[in-house]
């Protein structure tokens, strides 16, 4: 198999990382391949804020809601929804921009964000570093916007934790190909014995890494799913100037 489907199918969140350095060059390379994601109508809205200072790691640990390998890993790196970038080409062609208004503009900051997201991580496995993709800096985005120094018109909306790992985890289950793969159309939602039988490989998962807390996939999706698990998303955003009115 090539290299490339090898890093792909042995995908994995490392979180338990070592104190040694990110060199520049390593940095460097895995931030070239991340610019290299393909773009919404090539617009490149996308900006990230590489962390490397630890006092800053510590706090974006905090916010992220108690994360430690934020502040162990030796690199964070926060991917913005940058509006202000593309404003800046908009006003330049002497037109005003407003598509940071609409829900297809966030749709486009939130997507475009994920792609960079999953090649800077990809880039970061390929070149025999970890990675683990950081959400929960979602539970308090302006903390993030104030620390980082972010502008109007921009968004934090996730971040990666990449450094050298301490251990490997082994391979998270993924339900059923059947529940992911739709030929040609929509075919349903999984039945009671697929959910039944994921929930009990789940289990024997959470059993084999030690982890008593480990949560069957619907108890686990219940619990997140049942309220907006990062409320201040909507109120952030907004004052960012995110208004999502059109
Ligand atoms: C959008 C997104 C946000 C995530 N946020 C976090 C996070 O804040 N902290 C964390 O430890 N893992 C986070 N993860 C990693 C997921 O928990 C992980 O991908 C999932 O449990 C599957 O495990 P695997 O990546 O090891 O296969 C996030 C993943 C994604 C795609």
């Amino acid at each position: 198999m090539n290299a490339a489907m090898q890093v792909l199918l042995a995908h994995r969140s490392y979180r338990d990382f070592t104190d040694q350095p990110v060199s520049d060059a390593d940095l460097d390379a895995i931030i070239e391949a991340a610019q290299r994601a393909p773009s919404s109508i090539h617009a490149q809205v996308t900006s990230l804020i590489v962390v490397r200072d630890p006092a800053k790691r510590a706090k974006i640990a905090e916010i992220a809601g108690n994360q430690p390998w934020i502040a162990k890993a030796p690199v964070f790196i926060c991917l913005v929804a940058d509006f202000a970038k593309t404003n800046a080409a908009v006003e330049f062609a002497g037109e005003q921009q407003v598509i940071h208004e609409s829900l297809e503009g966030f749709a486009v900051g939130a997507i475009d964000a994920g792609l960079v997201l999953m090649t800077l991580t990809t880039a970061a496995r390929a070149m025999g570093l970890g990675a683990v993709m950081i959400g929960g800096i979602r539970n308090d985005p302006q903390a993030m916007i104030d620390l980082l120094g972010l502008p109007p018109m921009t968004f934090p909306f996730i971040g990666c934790c990449i450094g050298h790992f301490a251990s490997e985890p082994p391979l998270k289950p993924r339900l059923p190909v059947k529940t992911f793969r739709h030929d040609e159309q929509w075919h349903g939602v999984p039945d009671k014995a697929t959910i039944e039988a994921y929930n009990a490989e789940l289990m024997e998962y959470w059993k084999s890494i030690g982890r008593p807390d480990g949560l069957p996939w619907t108890a686990n999706t219940a619990k997140r799913y049942k309220q907006v698990y990062f409320p201040k998303t909507k109120l952030v955003a907004t004052k960012q100037g995110f208004t999502v009115d059109k």
